[in-house]
């Protein structure tokens, strides 16, 4: 049997699309895994382009693989970066064999078996390709419901190396939840860009449905005890959404809110759509309507024209909504994005110090989460802990422990007794 090995950079989507990738190549061709790339016949790198940092890596990488491949292993470049760079990764890096774009997922078989082959159309339309089945983890599945991004964020790289958004339909979303309960599934992870804009287009369905429908039809299903959904958007948290969010007891009580920045004139600048007021308000309903719900967000600093009294603003937003978890940035320039030529770009010194707060500040604030969580009671699903050493119990909302004893693949009441190395330790109550 032939094997592929893939490496996975960026987001969630693009850890589903490596799935999706084996899923085909396993199913049409017979592909196996390789754990190590020296075995491999066919070597894949799923990129990321949102900052620069991964494409640097993607060449080293890629030359690294070069050296170490069998001589006649097939190298391709797949995901975001594919899709922007295009055939001109050939130049850069003579050895690549094809170039397979985002969205172009279901063309893999093809492009491995022609010369040179490449991909990258972002009207692509895989919404309704028939992928095989196949996730990684045992209990979790990642389900794309959407492809895509039609927002502008003048930031973001991604409407252009993913297209235009386009909703995966109700019926194929709720059969391949029903496949994944079937076959062992506790969680379903909903993937898009903005998974609550869910519905605003189809390729063809007769059942145009919201995300608020689709959670309720997706909760219904027998064997599934937990839904969680990545990411929603600010703009689209309507009474509706929230009502389902808060009062669906399988809709896990985690919600990431990417911020962005705390500036409401940075925010218009990268046209979020939404004020520092507005997101507040709606950080503040999340909590009123679920009081055990956890926030996390995205934090961008030093974007064009970023002045201190900005920045102090996003601290403010910090301060207030205290988020349980906070992924930060400093500001990346972009091909092809409105934001790459703005004029006042911060220098990498001051977006550095900035980072530097928003990290200490953001570092205390986990710790009194934490902190706060220490005699609490969770219901937690049991996994094994990837380092070997024992058990990981996830709660519903972001929270999970290190716990030494108990069975996997069960649900149990533990309670959180400590903090140790940075990470929260439960043992199993009666
Ligand atoms: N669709 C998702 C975001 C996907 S990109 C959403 O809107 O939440 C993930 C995160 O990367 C973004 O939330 C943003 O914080 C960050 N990001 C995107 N473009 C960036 C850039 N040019 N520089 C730095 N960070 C960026
Ligand atoms: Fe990028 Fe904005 Fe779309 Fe998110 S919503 S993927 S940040 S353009
Ligand atoms: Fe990166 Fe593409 Fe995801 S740019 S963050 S892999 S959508």
């Amino acid at each position: 049997m032939p094997k592929v090995f893939i490496e996975t950079l960026g987001c969630a989507m693009n850890e589903r699309d490596s799935e999706l990738l084996f899923a085909e190549l396993h199913s049409k061709e017979g592909y196996e895994k390789a754990q190590k790339p020296e075995e491999a016949d066919l070597i894949l790198i799923n990129t990321c382009s949102v900052r620069e940092r991964p494409i640097s890596k993607l060449f080293s990488e890629l030359g690294a693989f070069n050296l170490l491949k069998k001589p006649t292993a097939k190298i391709g470049v797949c995901g975001c970066t594919a899709s922007h760079l295009g055939a001109s990764i050939f130049r850069r890096a003579p050895y690549v064999d094809f170039v397979l774009g985002a969205r172009n997922v279901s063309k893999i078989t093809k492009a491995v078996s022609e010369r040179r082959a490449v991909y990258i159309d972002t009207d692509n339309d895989d919404s309704e390709y028939p992928f095989a089945n196949y996730r990684s983890s045992k209990y979790q599945a990642l389900i794309n419901i959407s492809y895509g991004c039609d927002k502008q964020c003048a930031y973001c790289i991604v409407p252009h190396t993913r297209g235009k958004e386009v909703s995966i339909p109700p019926k194929l979303v709720l059969d391949e939840a029903k496949r994944a309960a079937d076959s062992g599934a506790i969680e379903v992870v909903l993937l898009g860009q903005n998974v609550n804009g869910y519905g605003g287009r189809f390729a063809s369905t007769s059942d145009p449905i919201g995300f608020s429908e689709l959670l309720e039809k997706i909760s219904l299903i027998d064997g599934l005890k937990r839904i969680r959904f990545q990411s929603p958007h600010p703009l689209h948290m309507d009474d509706r959404f929230l009502g389902v969010f808060a009062d669906n007891p399988k809709v896990c009580k985690h919600m990431h809110m990417p911020l962005q920045s705390g500036s409401s004139r940075i925010l218009k600048a990268m046209r979020r759509g939404y004020t520092k007021e507005r997101f507040l308000e709606l950080a503040a309903r999340v909590r009123e309507v679920a009081s055990d719900a956890t926030i996390s967000t995205d934090i961008i600093v030093g974007f064009p024209n970023e002045r201190d009294e900005d920045f102090e603003e996003t601290l403010e937003v910090m301060k207030a909504v205290k988020f349980e978890q906070l992924f930060s940035f400093k500001f990346s320039p972009r091909p092809m994005t409105a934001a790459a030529k703005m004029e006042n770009q911060i220098d990498d010194e001051t977006a550095s110090a900035r980072l530097n707060v928003v990290q200490s500040l953001y570092k205390k604030r986990l710790y009194e989460a934490m902190n706060a969580q220490i005699g609490k009671t969770f219901e937690v699903f049991l996994e094994p802990s990837t380092d070997g050493t024992g058990l990981y119990g996830k709660a519903h909302n972001f929270y999970a422990m290190r716990i030494l004893k108990g069975e996997v693949g069960t649900f149990a009441r533990a309670k959180a007794i400590a903090i140790e190395r940075g990470a929260l330790k439960g043992e199993i109550i009666a």
